[in-house]
């Protein structure tokens, strides 16, 4: 059937409609006229695959990766950069109109558009290595986001599993430092496995469903972090903590978050390890970063200044106290993709905190909390950063100044 691309919907598909149902086609542009073939036709909408483009867009390119469209990862490596990031804003600005926020939005654009990627993760299943689509392994040899040294590395995982029959081997994590990658290996159950020709990598292993959860145990085989630089700081990453994939996206937000706070006594909630804290505690005379993850945490203590005050934590369950404790000149909220939980919120309110700074990669959740905050902060400023090009995942930053009795 015939559809009229009219819109772009916030996971990146185009969205058109055939006898009055709404179509989501991935891979088009708004303005391009496609036959499609059906794939899943829900009573309120369906889904389609382009079987032809009938009208094609002037933004289009030969997407440079062989996997696009099978491991599902990317969304738009059919168009141009400057179309993604077009795309992009206006998928942001509908998402803020709804909280009222009508000013324009910068998405600050990545120098990278491919190899930006300094962390990725590999399962791995009956002899392949490779990403889950909808519950299909794609076997890949290259993944075009991942980082020079990454790809070398995948190369030599490969080579490395294809000599040896691992049984319970579920996923690999690859993450690169400054000099060098470590490789996480993910177990079903214990095996006995000989990774010395690995050894020009920081090896560790692991078993668990899942490398981040707090159950799941990661030991050393030869090493369990490595070691980045930002800004002033030399920081180690281990497997389980959270670090920005992007390290000049995330050099760039960091900077602004910074210039949004003035000084004085800062909660760096969700802090990950450390290092935004420390940057922040440059310039302010205090902050207290707020972490549940405990090895991030260890790490943070490492690079601590002497005006940083981390804890080991879950923010909704120290916040109220905090902040009763002591007066709060602001707050840097960075949590996962969940968002913050509403005691979080609530403890902001009835702290009247004067400042917000939130970071959000996922907009949902984002504009959750935003309608949950408005009643007393008004929204001064949004700005996007590519943290992810290629994929419909956008890096947000709102700021929010609290707006006062009436
Ligand atoms: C998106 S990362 C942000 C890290 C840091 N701001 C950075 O830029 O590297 C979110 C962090 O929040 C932590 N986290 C998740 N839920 C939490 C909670 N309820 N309380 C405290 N930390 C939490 C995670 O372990 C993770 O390190």
């Amino acid at each position: 059937m015939e559809v009229k691309i009219e819109d772009i919907s916030y996971q990146g598909n185009g969205v058109g409609r055939c006898n009055g149902k709404v179509v989501f086609v991935p891979h088009v542009d708004v303005g391009e006229v496609v036959d499609v073939d059906v794939v899943d036709n829900k009573s309120s909408y369906c889904t389609a695959k382009v079987n032809t483009i009938l009208e094609k867009s002037a933004c289009r390119q030969t997407p440079p990766c062989k996997y696009f469209g099978l491991c599902r990862g990317c969304d738009f490596q059919h168009l141009n950069y400057e179309r993604e990031i077009q795309l992009k804003k206006k998928i942001l600005c509908d998402q803020f109109k709804k909280v009222g926020y009508k000013s324009d939005i910068e998405v600050v654009r990545s120098e990278k558009r491919f190899g930006y990627r300094n962390k990725i993760r590999l399962t791995f299943k009956k002899g392949s290595l490779g990403y889950n689509a909808e519950g299909k392994l794609v076997d890949i040899d290259e993944c075009l986001l991942a980082d020079e040294k990454i790809k070398a590395a995948v190369r030599d995982v490969r080579a490395f599993l294809k000599e040896r029959r691992l049984k319970n081997l579920q996923s690999v994590t690859f993450r690169s430092g400054d000099e060098s990658v470590m490789i996480a290996f993910l177990f079903d159950k214990t095996e006995e496995v000989d990774f010395s020709p690995l050894y020009k990598y920081k090896i560790c292993a692991a078993i668990g469903d899942v490398l981040e959860s707090e159950g799941t145990e990661v030991w050393q085989i030869n090493r369990t972090e490595v070691f980045k630089t930002v800004g002033d700081f030399n920081l180690s990453v281990g497997a389980k903590s959270f670090f920005q994939v992007n390290d000049e996206i995330a050099q760039r937000l960091y900077e602004f978050v910074v210039n949004k706070v003035r000084g004085g006594t800062i909660v760096n909630a969700y802090s990950g390890q450390g290092v935004l804290t420390n940057i922040l505690a440059q310039k302010c005379e205090r902050v207290i970063g707020v972490e549940c993850e405990e090895e991030s945490h260890k790490l943070a203590q490492k690079i601590r200044l002497g005006n940083v005050t981390n804890l080991c934590a879950k923010v909704e369950d120290v916040l109220e106290e905090l902040t009763t404790d002591e007066k709060v000149d602001a707050i840097v909220l960075d949590p996962a993709r969940e968002g913050c939980d509403k005691k979080v919120l609530d403890a902001i309110k009835s702290a009247k905190i004067e400042k917000i700074v939130y970071i959000s990669c996922n907009f949902a959740t984002l504009i959750r909390d935003l309608k949950l905050l408005q009643e007393d902060y008004a929204i001064d400023d949004v700005r996007a950063f590519d943290m992810f090009p290629n994929t419909a995942n956008i890096e947000t930053v709102a700021e929010l100044t609290y707006k006062g009795e009436e």
